[in-house]
Formats: structure tokens, C-alpha cells, sequence
């Protein structure tokens, strides 16, 4: 019935209709003059990143898409119009969403579960307001951290980006089948392909990389870009796929003529749209066809042919209408290919509901930012922390502890959201989003500590048990991130200063300059980086006890707070390699030569693993499995003898990680245990090895980092009995 009445719409179509149903125009471009929604026949309307009606909130948005839709239905045929948003970590756009971590903060939760209800939420927060189309999940895989846009990458793994694809289910339903409900919305994977792993350098200066070139052999390609997007279409059934503005070269020295995604025919329509099945539409990129060789016919056509099918042509609408007719009436782009596009586009807004029911169902605003939503981000924060160090115990904090808090990341919920929070680039400043900040947090959490807060630790430091010092990243969206200090977006007059080329990954100098100061002062010593991406902090003295990579958690800095002072324990693990230096980038998990400063998979954990395997055995308990029931007697080995790393002797610890082994090599092969469930088993494993790591110090085992590396790639693929064996080679060394 769906094809049937995309059919019979199609055959009363006329070319201007088509060509209409093709374009996406930005929401200033037709807001200041009626008619133009309905005059062109838009397909969509985007409000781009910090597009925002007035006033922004709830009635004022669905107001806006309501008036548009009113628009697109007074039009011969009553196609309804397709409203897009990049609601990338939350419905960011919309003052009072909740806001959700970055894609690198879920990433590192390993936890596919709370990915999913973190964007059903951001969904239906979404759709409420009227946009019924998210561009979002991003599934890049993000090979180099000087990239700009690596912290909306769930990670560097191709397989941890999969992993984390459930963010698709929670927007759409499962498999696209609830997209028609008023708590989802259509999702636009994006950006095809190998927007992450472009060659440093190949943007459109020397030091760029976005919108670069990616320099690889067409097997690597397919391995690691284009990976995600083969159960991105086929399992999740993505209603929508936005190519990438970078280009392509398969020649690995880079000598061959890279061509730009979106004119891609033989991945975009051979490999997409014929190899994958891929039933959705292709939306392009922000007027990413004017990137393409030639005039703006020659840009049309290809692009068409290529088989892009809408196209956002924010600020120019009219020109793309007419430039598409002209082509199709010159025999220069075929009817066929038209047919193909608007055809896709239809069958997406009948699956949306959209001709039943196109005007916004309001009923869940009252749930916008709600208490509820806001404890579901909380978890998320909670999960995504990465504890990279932690000598003599320093984390957790006594609750009522003195504490010299310091840092511009410490209290403000600007840079803690990062890019895409109301505005595009995100906002440096203070109290704009409605949440807690990490200093709030902690006060929430430790009502009992005596908190002194400097954000330049210009206050004295005398009488404070513990420095807490939060610095991080200024918020960035689609550049290098490459920024210092209070000047943003960068200007000379105000006082920001470039950062040099490369060195983004290195605290800019007034927050290390923060770090020496209140670690040189004060005997404990913890580091938080808020950040889209691993941040190299220099301490060649060792005088920050503990390191944490916060990622930029959004609006619920409180959940920070929950693992600082143990009320929740560290659990998050690397999805990105940590590197030693800027220099080592690119440096990623199956290297050669692989020597980072910390491996991809690494996370210490403040639980307790005893705990963690009797939860597992309880959960187990019913299971009929014989495997599972045989392994269930090792994991009681495990936990009766109770050598645990760092507080039983060798010999008892031997026995216990000898047991798990055996366990998960029984296990490896079959299907009595869920992913989750042989993560938790294997986690004891690393636990294990990493305290064997840092015990050893500068002796650590040769090959460590790659084997750990290679540990977290395997239990992500599924080889289980590899990543064990693997650990346990760290760990008994
Ligand atoms: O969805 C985004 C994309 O990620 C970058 N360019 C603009 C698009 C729409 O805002």
C-alpha cells in the first residue's frame, strides 16, 4: 500500500512538483516570506544549527513547523513537508532539551542499551516540537583526533561504531517500524563515507582535515568506513543517508583524482542504493554540491546522477529547483532518476505518518528536559567516564572532603555541552542550558565538602585535602577546535589566539598552567578533561594523582559528580586511543607499532569485580545451557577464592583469572551469553591486566598497548576467547 500510493502521487506529479519535493531550504531563507514553502513545493526545511524560532521553546518551535506545514498543505497535491533539525546529543536546539553526552562520551559506556533510550529520548523531545527528522546518529569512525568533528564519533573501531547503532532504533523504533509514532523521528546516518578518516593536511588548507580527502585502498575503505553503514541500512533500515563533503581517493599514495562524495554513482547508487538495498533517500550536506568541478548544472547533474535525491540547498532553493528542471528538460539528468528520487522521498513521509497526520502532537512537551529524561543523561554521564589514572586510591572523594576546585570547565555548562548546543559551535558561556554544572554537581552530590572555587586557581590553596581541577576544550563544531582562550568563534580583537597547527590535543597553556599550579600545590591531585577528544596533559613531575577524560557530558554535569565521590563507580573505557603526543596522530587500535600513551579499551574501574561476577552468576542462575551452567563453576571458583588484582596474593589471583579463562573459552563459541554479559566476564580479564600495567610502571610488558588494543577489537567482534587470551598474557606476565 505504501509503494501503491507513492505511485499514484508520483503519477500526477509535474516536473516543477518533483524538483520541489528534491530541495531542502533553511528555515531563515523561508521564513521572511510567505508562500515560499508552499510557492517552491519544498520536499523540507532544515533549521540548520542555531536556527531557532523565537521564542525558542516548545510552542514556539512546533508553531514555526506547523506554519511551514500549513504551507506545504495548501499546495495542488497536499504534500506534506519534512522537517529537519541536527539533533545530534539531544534535541540541542531547543533551550530546556535535555542534552546528552557526545557520541565519544557514549561510545566509551559500551552500553548499546542506554544509547538507545538516551536517542528515543532525544526523539520524542524532538518530534513534540514539530521536526519529525533528525540528522543523526553520526557514524563515523574517527582515525585522527586533530579532526574537529571526532568527538560525534562513537569511537575508532568501525565494529565499537556499530556497536553503538541502536542510537538509529532509539530514534526510529526498531528496524524503522515506529517512525510514525510522536516520539520518533526519521534518522540520517551520516557521513557517507570516510569523513573521519581523511588525510591530515587535504582540507582546504595545510593543516585541515575536515572535508579532507581520505588517502586509502579501497579495502581499507570498506573495512573501516564503510563498515557501519552495512548494518546502519540493513539491520537498523536508517531512513536516511547524508553523504560526506570529503572526497575519496583509492590510490594510497594519494596521487589518484579524489572525487567528492556526493558524486560518488558507483558507492552512493552502486554500493548504497544497489549492493546494501538501502530503501531511504540521500540528503546531501550544507550546499556540499558547490564543491563539486564545474558550473552549477554540472554540479546538479552529477550530483543527481550520482544518485543524491535531496538536496539541501539552505540559502538557495529557487536556483536548485530551476537548475534541476532545466537539466532534466535538456536530457542531461534522466526522468527515471527523478522518479527514483521523489519516490523515496514519499515513501519516507507516508512511513512518517506525515499525510495522516501532519501537524505536531504536542502531548509529550511537558516531558521536554524532564526529571526523568534528565536522570536517563545522567546515567549516560555516569557510564561515559574514563578513569585513565588513579595512584594511592585518589578517587573516590570523601564526601566531606576540603576540596580546591579550579578550572573554566569546573562551571560552566557551555563547554561542558560542546559544539551543537543551541547555537552550531556551541556556547563557552555560562547558564544558557538549563542543567547542573560539574562544580554544581559536586555540591549537589557532597553537600558536606568544603568546596573553594577558582576558575584560574588564583585563590590560595592553603587548608584543601584534595585539588579537583577541571579544564577542557572550547566548544567547537565542523573546525580544527583551534581555538585558545576567551576568543570565540576566533577573533583577533578579542583576544583568542590560534592554536598552532597540530597542537589541539595539548591543554592550551592557561589551563595546564592551572593544572601546575594547583597540583604543585596541593598533595592530592585529580584532572578532569572535558573534551571532545583525548587532551594530552603534561605532568613530567607526577603530580596529578588522578586523570579522568569527562568528555563533554552535556547538561548533567551531577552525574561527574556521582562517580567523583562514589556514588556510582568509574566504568567507561577508551574508544579512542589516548595519545603520547599530537604527534603520534594518526594512532589507532591494529597499528603497527603501536605505543600510545594509553590503549583504545582502557578504563580503570572503581567496582568491585567480586561483585560484578556474582551479579553475572545470578543472572546466569536459570540458564539450561551446559556451557553455561559448566562456566557458572568457574565463575564460583572465581569468586570463592577471591584473589582479587591488588588485594589477594599472586597465587590466589592466578587461580581465579585461570578459571575466568576457562570460562570464557567455553563460553566463546556459543550463544548463552549476551554481548554485554561475556563484557562483563572479560572485564575482570582487563581489570586485571591494566593493574598489572600499572604496577609495572616503566616495566610494563613489551607489547602491552597493542595486546589490550587488540583485546577491546576482539571482544567487540566477538572473538572472546582471543581477547582473553590476550589479557591474560598482560596479566601474567
Ligand atoms: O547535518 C549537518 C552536517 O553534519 C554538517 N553540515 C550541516 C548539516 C545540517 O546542519
Amino acid at each position: 500500500p505504501v509503494d501503491e500510493r507513492v505511485d499514484d502521487l508520483l503519477g500526477r506529479m509535474t516536473l516543477a512538483e518533483k524538483a520541489g519535493q528534491m530541495t531542502q531550504a533553511e528555515r531563515a531563507n523561508v521564513a521572511g516570506s510567505p508562500g515560499r514553502v508552499a510557492s517552491l513545493g519544498l520536499g523540507s526545511v532544515l533549521s540548520g544549527g542555531g536556527s531557532t524560532p523565537t521564542p525558542n521553546t516548545p510552542a514556539g518551535w512546533a508553531d514555526m513547523v506547523d506554519g511551514f506545514q500549513t504551507q506545504s498543505l495548501s499546495t495542488r497535491l497536499s504534500i506534506p513537508l519534512l522537517y529537519g533539525v541536527d539533533a545530534v546529543h539531544g534535541h540541542n536546539n531547543l533551550v530546556g532539551a535535555t542534552v546528552f553526552p557526545h557520541n565519544i562520551g557514549l561510545g566509551a559506556m559500551r552500553d548499546p542499551g542506554l544509547v538507545e533510550r538516551a536517542a528515543h529520548i532525544t526523539a520524542a523531545e524532538t518530534r513534540t516540537t514539530g521536526p519529525q527528522w533528525s540528522f543523526a546518529p553520526c557514524i563515523c569512525v574517527a582515525r585522527d583526533l586533530r579532526w574537529g568533528r571526532t568527538y560525534e564519533s562513537f569511537g575508532e573501531d568501525p565494529a565499537l561504531v556499530v556497536l553503538n547503532e541502536t542510537a538509529i532504533d532509539g530514534l526510529q523504533g526498531p528496524a524503522r517500524s515506529e517512525v510514525d509514532r510522536p516520539d520518533r523521528v526519521l534518522a540520517s546516518v551520516k557521513h557517507f563515507a570516510g569523513d573521519g578518516d581523511t588525510t591530515f593536511g587535504t582540507g582546504s588548507g595545510d593543516y585541515t582535515i575536515d572535508q579532507g580527502v581520505t588517502i586509502t585502498s579501497r579495502e581499507d575503505f570498506e573495512r573501516i568506513d564503510l563498515a557501519p553503514y552495512v548494518p546502519a541500512v540493513r539491520d537498523h533500515r536508517a531512513g536516511t543517508v547524508m553523504p560526506s563533503f570529503s572526497s575519496v581517493d583509492w590510490t594510497e599514495d594519494g596521487t589518484g583524482n579524489p572525487v567528492k562524495m556526493h558524486a560518488q554513482t558507483e558507492l552512493v547508487t552502486g554500493w548504497l542504493k544497489g549492493e546494501q538495498e538501502f530503501d531511504g533517500f540521500v540528503i546531501s550536506d550544507w550546499e556540499a554540491i558547490k564543491q563539486l568541478p564545474g558550473d552549477y548544472a554540472a554540479q546538479v547533474r552529477a550530483s543527481v546522477n550520482a544518485g543524491v535525491d535531496m538536496f539541501m540547498e539552505p540559502n538557495s532553493p529557487d536556483p536548485f529547483v530551476a537548475t534541476l528542471m532545466g537539466e532534466v528538460r535538456a536530457g542531461r539528468v534522466p526522468v527515471a532518476r527523478v522518479d527514483d528520487a521523489v519516490r523515496r522521498i514519499l515513501r519516507q513521509k507516508v512511513e512518517l505518518g506525515l499525510f495522516e497526520h501532519p501537524y505536531t502532537d504536542r502531548a509529550g512537551q511537558g516531558s521536554i528536559g524532564s526529571a526523568e529524561h534528565r536522570a536517563v543523561a545522567r546515567e549516560a554521564v555516569v557510564k561515559s567516564q574514563v578513569l585513565l589514572r588513579n595512584s594511592g586510591g585518589a578517587l573516590p572523594l570523601a564526601k566531606d572532603a576540603r576540596i580546591y576546585l579550579a578550572g573554566r570547565a569546573a562551571d560552566n555548562i557551555g563547554i561542558q555541552a560542546g559544539g551543537w548546543t543551541v547555537t552550531w559551535q556551541g556556547q563557552p558561556v555560562k547558564d544558557l542550558i538549563p542543567g547542573t554544572t560539574i562544580r554544581a554537581g559536586i555540591g549537589q552530590v557532597a553537600p558536606d565538602a568544603q568546596v573553594t572555587f577558582s576558575e584560574d586557581a588564583s585563590a590560595p590553596t592553603d587548608g584543601s585535602d584534595v585539588g579537583v581541577v577541571v579544564v577542557g576544550e572550547t566548544p567547537y563544531a565542523e573546525g580544527f577546535g583551534d581555538v585558545d582562550g576567551p576568543g570565540w568563534p576566533w577573533d583577533p580583537s578579542d583576544g583568542g589566539v590560534p592554536r598552532e597547527p597540530g597542537k589541539q590535543l595539548t591543554l592550551t597553556p592557561a589551563d595546564q598552567a592551572v593544572v601546575d599550579t594547583v597540583c604543585g600545590a596541593i598533595d592530592t591531585c585529580v584532572v578532569l578533561v572535558v573534551a571532545g577528544r583525548p587532551n594530552v596533559v603534561a605532568d613530567p613531575d607526577g603530580q596529578v594523582d588522578a586523570l579522568v577524560a569527562s568528555w563533554l557530558p552535556g547538561s548533567e554535569g551531577a552525574g561527574v559528580a556521582d562517580v567523583l565521590f562514589g556514588d556510582a563507580p568509574f566504568t567507561g573505557r577508551l574508544g579512542m586511543t589516548w595519545p603520547r603526543t599530537p604527534e603520534q596522530e594518526p594512532i589507532n587500535v591494529g597499528d603497527a607499532d603501536y605505543d600510545p600513551e594509553l590503549p583504545f579499551g582502557w578504563g580503570l574501574r572503581t567496582d568491585s569485580a567480586r561483585e560484578r561476577l556474582t551479579d553475572l552468576a545470578r543472572e546466569l542462575a536459570s540458564s539450561r545451557d551446559r556451557d553455561v551452567r559448566r562456566a557458572l563453576a568457574e565463575i564460583a571458583t572465581a569468586v570463592q577464592q577471591g584473589g582479587w588484582t591488588g588485594s589477594g596474593g599472586a597465587a590466589d589471583e592466578r587461580t581465579v583469572l585461570r578459571a575466568l579463562g576457562r570460562a570464557v573459552d567455553r563460553l566463546a563459541g556459543g550463544d548463552g551469553l549476551t554481548w554485554q554479559q561475556m563484557d562483563t566476564l572479560i572485564s575482570v580479564l582487563r581489570d586485571a591486566a591494566q593493574q598489572r600495567v600499572v604496577e609495572a610502571g616503566d616495566d610494563a610488558p613489551p607489547g602491552w598497548a597493542a595486546d589490550l588494543a587488540d583485546a577491546e577489537h576482539a571482544l567487540l567482534v566477538g572473538e572472546y576467547a582471543r581477547a582473553a587470551h590476550l589479557l591474560l598474557g598482560v596479566a601474567g606476565h
